[in-house]
C-alpha cells in the first residue's frame, strides 16, 4: 500500500474480528471491543459466505495466538507490546491491557484510527505510543525507542496479518531489527506459494487476492514454511513454533468444535 489513506484491509480484519464474536462467541479469540472499535457503521459479514468464513477463522485464530503469548509474557513480567500494522487492534484498549502498548502504523492509517477511537469514545487503558512509520522506506527502532520503548527489557512483538503486504526487503528487514533484540518474540502470520495449495485452496486465495488489489492493498510475498524458518534463524530466532490456522485452533487454543475450516496461511510464534 502506498500510505496516502488509511488501510481499508486494517478495516476488513477487523470487521472479521467483530463477526467472529457474534458468530463463534469469540470462542478463538475473545475481544471485548470487536464490535465497539467499529461504531454505528458495524456491518458484520454474510455468514453464508464459505470464503468469508475461511478467511474470519484464520484471523481470529491468528489473534488468538497472539493474544495468548501477550497474556503470558505480561503474566510473567513483560511489560511492553509492540503491535506491527496495528489497524484496528484493539490490545491497548481493553479493560485489561498491557502496561505499555506500543502501535506502529502507516500515519495515515493511525490517523484514521484516532478518529474511530475518538467517535466510539474509547480511550486506552495501556499507556499507548503511535509511531508512525512505513516499513518500505524506513526503521522503526528508533522512533520506537524516542517514544520510550526500552530495547533493553523484553518485549512481545505482534506482526498479524501485515507480513504478506510487505516486499521481501521491508520483511527482512524487520526481521532483522526485532531478531536482534534480547527477550523479543514475535508472532506474525504469512501466506504459502499458490503451488503449495490444492485447487480448492487456490482459487479461494486467488479470489481474496484480487479483492485487496482492487483496493490497493496487493499481496507481495509469499513463502513455504521451509523459506519462513531460514528466514527466521537467519535473523536470531531459534525457537519457532509453525502453526496452520487449523493447528493453532485444535492444539494450541483448544477448540476442536469449530468446524473444519481450510487456509493457505501460517502463524508463527518465534524466540530468539
Ligand atoms: C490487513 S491490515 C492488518 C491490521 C491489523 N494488524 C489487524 O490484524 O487487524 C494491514 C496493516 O498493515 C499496515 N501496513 C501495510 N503496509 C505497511 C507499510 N509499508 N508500513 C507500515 N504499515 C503498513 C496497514 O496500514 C494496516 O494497518
Amino acid at each position: 500500500m502506498d500510505g496516502t489513506g488509511p488501510s481499508r484491509t486494517a478495516w476488513s480484519a477487523a470487521v472479521h474480528r467483530a463477526t467472529h464474536q457474534v458468530l463463534e462467541s469469540g470462542t478463538i479469540f475473545a475481544d471485548p471491543l470487536a464490535v465497539t472499535i467499529l461504531g454505528d457503521a458495524a456491518a458484520l459479514d454474510d455468514p453464508r459466505s464459505a470464503d468469508r468464513s475461511r478467511m474470519r477463522l484464520f484471523i481470529a485464530a491468528r489473534h488468538g495466538i497472539g493474544a495468548r503469548v501477550v497474556d503470558r509474557a505480561v503474566a510473567a513480567g513483560t511489560t511492553q507490546v509492540v503491535i506491527l500494522g496495528a489497524g484496528l487492534d484493539t490490545t491497548a484498549y481493553r479493560p485489561v491491557a498491557p502496561p505499555r502498548v506500543f502501535e506502529v502504523d502507516h500515519p495515515s492509517t493511525q490517523e484514521w484510527k484516532q478518529a474511530q477511537l475518538a467517535q466510539v469514545g474509547l480511550e486506552p487503558t495501556s499507556d499507548v505510543a503511535y509511531v508512525g512509520v512505513d516499513f518500505e522506506r524506513e526503521s522503526f527502532l528508533e522512533r520506537l525507542i524516542a517514544s520510550g520503548y526500552d530495547a533493553s527489557l523484553p518485549a512481545v512483538y505482534l506482526w498479524l496479518g501485515v507480513v504478506p503486504y510487505l516486499t521481501a526487503s521491508a520483511i527482512a528487514e524487520t526481521l532483522s531489527v526485532v531478531g536482534g533484540l534480547p527477550g523479543a518474540e514475535l508472532v506474525l502470520d504469512y501466506a504459502a506459494p499458490r503451488e503449495h495449495l490444492d485447487d480448492a485452496d487456490a482459487q479461494a486465495r486467488d479470489r481474496a487476492i484480487s479483492k485487496v488489489e482492487a483496493i490497493g492493498e496487493p499481496w507481495l510475498s509469499f513463502f513455504t514454511p521451509p523459506q519462513m524458518r531460514d528466514l527466521l534463524n537467519d535473523n536470531g530466532f531459534g525457537e519457532i513454533d509453525d502453526l496452520t490456522a487449523r493447528q493453532a485452533i485444535d492444539r494450541v487454543l483448544g477448540r476442536e468444535e469449530i468446524p473444519e475450516q481450510r487456509s493457505a496461511g501460517h502463524i508463527v510464534h518465534a524466540r530468539r
